[in-house]
């Protein structure tokens, strides 16, 4: 009986003991910060590659889209710094192939983290109350979604070799990353309501 007790305390209480824990929240903003970090150094040498094959829109693309994910690591960087952890260093280790399949990937890739990873993140951080993740997260998750437009767009117009329609202008939200390939974007980020003044744009003026 006395068991039976102890055992059923403990089943009720494990959860309040768990309850303001952010460990798992932690562990997964540390993988997106270094996903983000992968994706920042991959879009740089993709940008260069673009270059290299004659593409200078898509070069631009990759270059704005860059900043977008140094922005997410910083955000999910600050939010670490917030909850006591202090990222290491990390250098991501990539491939780099030609502009075609480098498009093709970087697709695939936005595409996971959308649509999988970050939800999964984000679920998790509401379970731990972990607020300030979940707003990192949602911007990047949000962004990244972007992402993947852009790109698919980007693969079809190569394909069609009409690369004279890709935008010739990107802006990027300093605050959250949120990407507008537009040289017209919203006056205040939709994500987190940044004003236009705190964009960067590609290429700078
Ligand atoms: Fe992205
Ligand atoms: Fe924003």
């Amino acid at each position: 009986m006395k068991f039976v007790t102890i055992l059923l305390t403990g089943l009720l209480l494990s959860p309040v003991f768990s309850f303001g824990t952010k460990d798992k929240t932690i562990s997964n903003l540390t993988a997106a910060y270094r996903g983000e970090l992968a994706a920042l150094t991959q879009y740089t040498a993709f940008a260069d590659k673009a270059t290299k094959e004659g593409y200078p829109e898509i070069a631009l693309m990759f270059t704005a889209i860059a900043k977008a994910e140094s922005i997410h690591a910083g955000n999910h960087k600050r939010v670490l710094a917030l909850y006591g952890v202090e990222v290491q260093p990390y250098k991501p280790e990539i491939t780099v192939s030609t502009t075609a399949e480098n498009l093709k990937e970087a697709a695939a890739e936005e595409n996971h983290d959308f649509s999988v990873l970050y939800p999964g993140f984000i679920r998790t951080a509401q379970y731990e109350d972990a607020k300030e993740a979940v707003e990192s997260l949602t911007w990047a998750m949000m962004t990244e979604a972007k992402h993947n437009q852009i790109f698919n767009a980007a693969l079809i117009t190569m394909q069609s070799k009409h690369l004279e329609n890709l935008s010739k202008v990107y802006y990027v939200c300093a605050k959250c990353g949120n990407t507008f390939d537009t040289p017209t974007p919203d006056q205040h980020c939709p994500f987190c309501d940044a004003t236009k003044d705190q964009y960067f744009r590609f290429p700078k003026k």
